[in-house]
């Protein structure tokens, strides 16, 4: 009898440092062996024998990452050492007088420096003795924090034993985050499932180590990064690049990304490069941690009273802010298209000041269940503009107000439809004023006819006052008229006069574009005016020739048909070419430019360091290439600047080669 228990608990102890090999293959090294049947299997062995000798089964066993009961609560534990957290640092400045104050107080010339992502996660401690996971804690206000060990055993990647094998004390620190990509479809999940969204990965995994029922925590999407001992009586290491190698040899999941560096500039070239790359990552991080290397050093630093000497974080631009919706107003765009906008307590953010937020449309605010009076998560999205991201639902206070989409056209009064299957509400109003303030502002601004001086104030008084109902009026203003109105003096309006004179001359491609045609963006628009040479031949093209252009779709030529066909919309043009406006192609001789970039399409994401997105685009259509503003596989190359948007990721995934900045240039033959 002695002899089968003697064999029994073998065999489970067999069983268990097989399966937690194989775990750390699969989580840590992601390089696994077996397969998932084979692994399933020895689960399930263990599972059985368990079950049938219960007396057998320890915490650190395999089976026991989703086991436990949901908990009353959390139950709060003293750290052994206390978590604290790290000065900031906004600037390179910062950095170097960071790095002056240590070889101050160490009386050095040089220190070696170890540079580590800034996971953006929640911090936690996992605490091993006898070489076994025993408990695990969130960093809470860094002497207390709350035991969530059953929640911690469900990450995968956290080894139950030393693979060292020392049955040793231990504590290890480090953060918990949620995969990027996952965080997306959960997300996605719970919008449909009607649940309130989580603002971003960090908030979700904390919301997720912090369930009281394991079996939610194991089924989100968690690891961990390990970087730093907390406590290690029985261990010493001379330098943190040691500790950390340690680490990875008793199986811990070490960021691959840290980098030892010779001094200060060369951690700022690590914060620089991270500072363009961070998209490239599937988690996310706010900054880089930057450290002393020498542990001896680290002791003579020591600590204020919150945060170590030896250490600090440079912390990138935040992308989200925290403010209230005072009001939510609609805008009516220049195709009658009714956007609600939200009004904010201004915030900063990302270098601007931001005191409005697009809204898109009545489902995005629906979805969101965003409320007057509500908190919110604001993000930059892409490079300018600002959009909610969700709602602090713990700020509520029941005084909040729903938004009603109004039923008739704020601007002119006309009734308010919402197409069958459209996400849009439209001003169906044929003389809105404000589709037609709207249309003249783009007719004037920068990218279509250039008028430098039309802006919103002075389109609002020639609206007012009568002096323009379409876009041909505008060559008609006289300096007289002009002068005429609110804050226009006689210097001013002669600037003016001389603006629109001026913008006469801009060319057929971009006198489509200011058209607004629906549809019709810029490349169309050049694509048009390259294609067909004048404004007669354009509006006389027939659908099945438009569709037969490479870049014309059904959709386009359709639009552009209609637009044509309508007589009040041929008036103007006809109008518009008696005033001098310039049908064909501009006059002005392009300076003649190799054509390096034939053939080839290009698209930008993130900012460029020596132009700006405009600049670019000009310079590549002048080399001969074509400027695309989405990623297919028809694109030949991606030019990445800094924060690039998810264009970046599209051609990853499609493997379409990415150009810097700097081998644009080489490639267009400027460097
Ligand atoms: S070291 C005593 N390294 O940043 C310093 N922290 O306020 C211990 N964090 O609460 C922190 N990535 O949650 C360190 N590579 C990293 C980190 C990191 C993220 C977090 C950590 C800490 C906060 C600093």
């Amino acid at each position: 009898m002695a002899d089968v228990s003697t064999d029994v608990r073998e065999r489970i102890e067999k069983l268990r440092e097989e399966i937690e090999y194989h775990n750390y293959r699969y989580y840590v090294l992601d390089d696994p062996v077996i397969s998932d049947a084979e692994f399933d299997l020895l689960m399930r062995e263990l599972a059985e024998l368990e079950a049938r000798h219960p007396e057998y089964i320890t915490p650190d066993s395999p089976t026991q990452r989703v086991g436990g009961k949901p908990a009353e609560g959390f139950a709060t534990i003293v750290h052994n050492v206390p978590m604290m957290s790290l000065q900031n640092a906004y600037s390179f400045q910062e950095l170097r007088e960071f790095d002056e104050r240590v070889r101050r107080l160490i009386r050095v010339d040089h220190v070696e420096y170890v540079c580590e992502l800034k996971i953006d996660g929640l911090a936690i401690s996992l605490e091993y003795r006898d070489g076994r996971f025993v408990r695990g804690a969130t960093r809470g206000d860094g002497v207390t924090g709350e035991d969530v060990t059953h929640n911690l055993r469900t990450i995968r990647s956290i080894p139950m034993r030393l693979r060292t094998g020392e049955r040793i004390r231990l504590d290890v620190r480090g953060e918990v985050y949620m995969i990027k990509s996952e965080f997306e479809k959960l997300n996605e999940e719970r919008r449909k499932a009607g649940e309130p969204l989580f603002a971003n990965p960090r908030n979700a995994a904390a919301g997720s180590l912090r369930q009281l029922d394991p079996r939610v925590t194991a089924s989100r999407p968690l690891d961990i990064f390990l970087y730093a001992i907390g406590f290690s009586p029985d261990r010493r290491f001379e330098t943190h690049m040691e500790a950390l190698q340690y680490l990875k040899s008793a199986g811990f999941r070490v960021n691959p990304n840290i980098r030892l560096v010779p001094g200060i500039d060369e951690a700022i070239e690590y914060c620089e490069e991270w500072g363009r790359n961070r998209d490239t990552l599937d988690y996310e991080i706010d900054g880089v941690v930057i450290k002393v290397n020498d542990l001896r050093y680290q002791e003579m630093l020591g600590a204020t009273a919150k945060s170590p000497r030896w250490a600090i974080a440079y912390k990138f631009e935040a992308r989200q802010a925290t403010t209230v919706v005072r009001d939510i107003k609609v805008q009516v765009g220049r195709t009658g298209a009714l956007t609600p906008l939200a009004i904010l307590d201004p915030v900063k953010l990302a270098g601007s000041v931001v005191s409005r937020a697009t809204l898109h449309n009545e489902d995005f605010i629906r979805s969101k269940d965003i409320r007057i009076g509500d908190t919110v998560i604001i993000q930059k999205a892409g490079d300018v503009i600002p959009e909610v991201v969700s709602v602090v639902a713990a700020k509520r206070t029941g005084r909040e107000r729903e938004f009603v989409m109004p039923s008739r056209c704020p601007e002119c009064g006309a009734d308010v439809v919402r197409l069958e299957g459209e996400a849009v509400a439209r001003c169906v109003g044929l003389k809105c004023p404000a589709q037609l303030r709207e249309g003249i502002l783009h007719f004037a601004s920068r990218d279509a006819m250039d008028i430098e001086g039309m802006g919103p104030a002075l389109v609002g008084q020639l609206l007012e006052r009568g002096l323009v109902h379409d876009f041909s009026d505008i060559y008609k203003l006289t300096a007289e008229q002009i002068a005429g109105l609110e804050r226009m003096g006689k210097k001013s309006a002669q600037n003016l006069i001389e603006a629109i004179d001026e913008s006469r001359g801009r060319g057929l491609a971009r006198l489509l574009y200011a058209l607004g045609i629906r549809h019709v963006g810029e490349n169309v628009a050049r694509v048009l005016a390259e294609h067909f040479g004048s404004m007669d031949a354009i509006m006389n093209a027939r659908y099945d020739e438009l569709v037969s252009i490479p870049e014309i779709g059904p959709k386009i030529a359709e639009s552009i048909v209609s637009f044509f066909a309508e007589e009040a919309n041929r008036g103007v043009i006809k109008r518009l070419a008696e005033s001098g406006v310039l049908m064909g192609r501009p006059q002005a001789p392009q300076e003649q430019v190799p054509q390096t970039l034939a053939g080839k399409t290009f698209v930008l994401t993130g900012a460029l360091e020596g132009f700006t997105r405009e600049e670019a685009e000009d310079l590549i259509r002048r080399m001969g290439g074509r400027v695309s503003g989405s990623v297919s596989r028809k694109t030949d190359y991606v030019v990445v600047g800094r924060d690039p948007g998810s264009k970046y990721d599209r051609a990853r995934e499609l493997g379409i080669p990415i150009l810097s900045e700097e081998e644009f240039l080489k490639m267009a033959g400027k460097r």
